[in-house]
């Protein structure tokens, strides 16, 4: 079984996919870290984030050790991730390496913004996971505080705003719902409450399908 978990920046849908991969006993791949990825290896190389040629080098170079979750989670790394992920070269680079991910026989948890819509088309269960900006806010927030960030709500807010619009708009594989995707929106859910309603959305969407 494949399922496919996109959304906005802070919606929740790394934590869905984490529970959901672990209850099903499935691997998971947060396809952010992909971008994160990408754009970390163009900076420490002194490079600019839209300079194409040399960002598909960095896409196409990723190797296992450029996967150290933590220091690719900050806030620089994300706004970094949403300018690199807007270049259609760099989402071309980096298909293969998802595809592949998604196609094990067991099958797999992916997350990011194009899993249902251009990397697993054919995933069994799409959840569309989304929560408002300030909601999203303030998770990130709390999440970066956590992490040790010096952090301040409004900028924190402003940069979710600003990445919503360059994901959404960007003219390849944008932030998109799938005509089959149940939107899950987690505003007023705690973890425990979207984990609740994302194991019903499978659970009905598995049912529905064999
Ligand atoms: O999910 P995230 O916040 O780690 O993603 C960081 C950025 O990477 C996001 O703002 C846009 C880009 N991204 C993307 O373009 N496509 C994906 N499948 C995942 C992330």
């Amino acid at each position: 079984m494949i399922i496919a978990l996109d959304g906005p920046a802070a919606s929740g849908k790394g934590t869905l996919a984490r529970r959901l991969a672990a209850h099903y006993g499935l691997p998971h791949l947060d396809t952010g870290l992909l971008y994160r990825a990408t754009a970390r290896a163009l900076m420490a190389a002194g490079e600019r984030l839209d300079d194409e040629r040399r960002a598909v080098e960095a896409a196409r170079g990723l190797a296992l050790m450029d996967f150290d979750e933590d220091s690719l989670r900050g806030r620089e790394m994300g706004e970094a991730a949403s300018v690199v992920g807007a270049i259609p070269a760099v989402r071309e680079a980096l298909l293969e390496m998802q595809r592949s991910f998604a196609s094990r026989p067991e099958g797999a948890v992916l997350d990011g913004r194009d899993i249902g819509t251009v990397i697993c088309p054919q995933a069994q269960v799409k959840i569309f996971v989304t929560a408002s900006p300030e909601t999203r806010a303030n998770r990130r927030a709390l999440e970066l505080a956590r992490r040790g960030e010096k952090v301040d709500y409004a900028a924190v807010l402003e940069d979710i705003r600003k990445r919503d619009e360059r994901d959404s708009q960007r003219s390849s594989a944008p932030l998109l719902a799938a005509a089959d995707a149940v939107t899950l929106d987690t505003t007023a859910l705690d973890i425990e409450g979207a984990v609740k309603a994302a194991l019903a959305i499978v659970a009905e969407r598995a049912a529905s399908k064999v």
